[in-house]
């Protein structure tokens, strides 16, 4: 194992507390997020992965007032709801928490009167859509009307979800309050505002600087800093969110975005004392990881990041992961057209194993969108995990346990030159795959592992072990050998089935007290007893596929 453990925190982007985990934000945020995270448990670093339920803003509150429920009761069932999904996905945070919690509350009063101080927020009076009516300023979301691009009705004031175009203040066509319907009239109200401009030096610079962005993201976020940025309004005139800490301004709260991913730094401070240790140092001296997906670069690159430095206490990111959207058959998600897959839909078919193979087999390292089609789920999941990974692991342990009574067997031949390549293949892999997870390119890392496995298949049939029973002794030595270094290679992907394998080879320790740095050696020996196996990977039948796109149609 490492001696030199390396301290990493990872975070994936906080899911709104009002609504389910869909298979968009598992494909860019989680489970990335999460096979990195095991690489690195694997590799035996001091890593965490925090997470938490986004909880204030308008769309919550709403919720609530829909549903006749406190906003509280909306976001603690959410918050429940989303951390079951996602340990039944095995989604492993170190901790799941929420940005309505007490820490983070008061993490973003600091951070608040930090920057006032420092002159970085200033007041300002501006207009303000209001409803006479319920008696109240109607922020983005509290106003529906008609897009002024695409004429669809019932759209929010901030954007259309039909067309995609985002909006200013004022542009919706036919404004009307979502409550109770009637027209909005505009009055003063003062507003406290992020200077972002004083930081557009700092941050061209820190985008320049930092090696480990991804090009493309880089370019369009340097060239938004170019075209000039905007003072960022940073409070809201609703009941729902962390109160302005000042006596002037009691009955204003700040906007979401303020709040939020000062929730990755509250967290894991308060997960890390729990395990008696310094945040602020752990914070400080470790590589930040935040994964996103491509549509809150800008909140990440700029908002978050202007923060941090305003402030100047806590480290800025090191890597934002930044991956594109799911589309689904070819066209964008949209529930209320049911062109969409929650991640519990998919969990009530199918194993969890299934849908991380084929994600994580399809997603790149980019911000290009990614196509989820039936079809290839089906043909991937029987010609690839079945067929060729699932295979091999059970043609070597049941040959072992049929032909051996389940007891490993000596090598009995020299070594020709099929055990020899197979043997430099095993000695090779770790670091082949190795170096794709440091880089993060995780599809890249899984297309390794397949292919090793398609080499193991075909040194397992040219050596016909059932044909000559001394030459099966070598096969089934290295082979045994090289399905505890797929158990491990896989964790990672498809933590679900390597529990299973290392099950069936009936190892004592742990595969994390093994850890990624023992793929390649042979570490089970001559006279190891196995368990008895069982098949991993059952085929999808297409009737199964089928009637998962009939779901879509109808
Ligand atoms: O876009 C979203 O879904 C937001 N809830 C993400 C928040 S990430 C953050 F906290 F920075
Ligand atoms: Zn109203």
């Amino acid at each position: 194992m490492n001696k030199l453990k390396k301290r990493i925190i990872i975070t994936s982007a906080l899911p709104y507390a009002n609504g389910e985990i869909h298979l968009g934000h598992v494909t860019s945020t989680y489970l990335p997020a999460d096979i990195f995270t095991r690489f690195h448990r694997l590799k035996g670093n001091n890593v965490i992965h925090v997470c938490a339920t986004d909880d204030f803003g308008t769309p919550i509150l709403i919720k609530a007032e829909q549903e006749g429920k406190t906003p509280e009761e909306i976001v603690d069932y959410w918050n429940e709801v989303d951390r079951k999904d996602f340990q039944d996905f095995g989604i492993s945070f170190d901790i799941f928490y929420k940005t309505s919690s007490i820490e983070n509350i008061k993490l973003t009063q600091y951070f608040f009167l930090k920057l006032l101080e420092k002159g970085h927020i200033f007041k300002q009076t501006i207009m303000q859509p209001f409803c006479e009516k319920c008696k109240s300023y109607l922020p983005d979301r509290y106003i529906k009307g008609t897009c002024p691009y695409c004429k669809s009705i019932d759209q929010y004031s901030d954007g259309c979800d039909n067309c995609g175009k985002i909006f200013q203040l004022g542009e919706i066509l036919d404004a009307h309050c979502a409550m109770c319907g009637s027209k909005p009239i505009t009055k003063e109200s003062e507003h406290y505002f992020l200077k972002l401009s004083h930081f557009s030096d700092e941050l061209s610079r820190w985008l320049n600087l930092n090696k480990n962005l991804q090009p493309e993201v880089k370019n369009y976020v340097l060239k938004w800093i170019e075209d000039g940025l905007k003072d960022w309004d940073i409070t809201r005139d609703i009941p729902w969110g962390v109160p302005v800490p000042l006596k002037e301004a009691r009955d204003k709260v700040l906007y979401g975005w303020f709040d939020n991913h000062l929730c990755y730094i509250s967290t894991a401070l308060k997960h890390l004392s729990s395990k008696k240790v310094d945040g602020k140092i752990f914070w400080n001296s470790s590589k930040i990881y935040h994964f996103i997906g491509k549509d809150i670069v800008y909140h990440h690159y700029l908002f978050l990041t202007a923060m941090r430095m305003g402030v100047g206490e806590f480290k800025l990111p090191d890597f934002i992961p930044t991956r594109g959207h799911l589309i689904l058959q070819g066209q964008k998600f949209s529930k209320s057209r049911g062109w969409y897959v929650s991640l519990r839909d998919f969990l009530n078919e199918f194993p969890p194993d299934y849908l991380r193979y084929y994600l994580s087999i399809i997603t790149p390292y980019e911000q290009t969108d990614v196509n989820f089609d039936w079809d290839e789920f089906y043909s991937r999941i029987n010609n690839e995990l079945v067929a060729n990974i699932g295979n091999f692991i059970y043609r070597t342990l049941s040959f072992i346990w049929s032909k051996f009574n389940g007891i490993v067997p000596e090598a009995k031949e020299e070594y020709n030159d099929l055990d020899t390549s197979f043997e430099r293949m095993i000695w090779d892999i770790e670091e082949d795959v190795g170096n794709c997870m440091e880089k993060i390119e995780l599809n890249k890392a899984l297309k390794k592992i397949l292919e090793f496995s398609d080499h193991c298949n075909k040194y397992f049939q040219k050596n016909e072990p059932w044909a000559n029973e001394r030459r099966s002794t070598n096969c089934l030595y290295l082979s045994i050998n090289a399905v505890r270094s797929l158990a491990i290679l896989l964790e990672p992907f498809l933590p679900f089935s390597a529990e299973r394998i290392w099950k069936q080879l009936n190892i004592h320790e742990s595969v994390y007290e093994h850890g990624w740095d023992s793929i390649s050696k042979f570490m089970i020996k001559p006279g190891h007893r196995i368990s008895k196996p069982e098949i991993l990977f059952k085929k999808i039948e297409y009737e199964d596929i089928k009637r998962q796109k009939d779901k879509l149609k109808s």
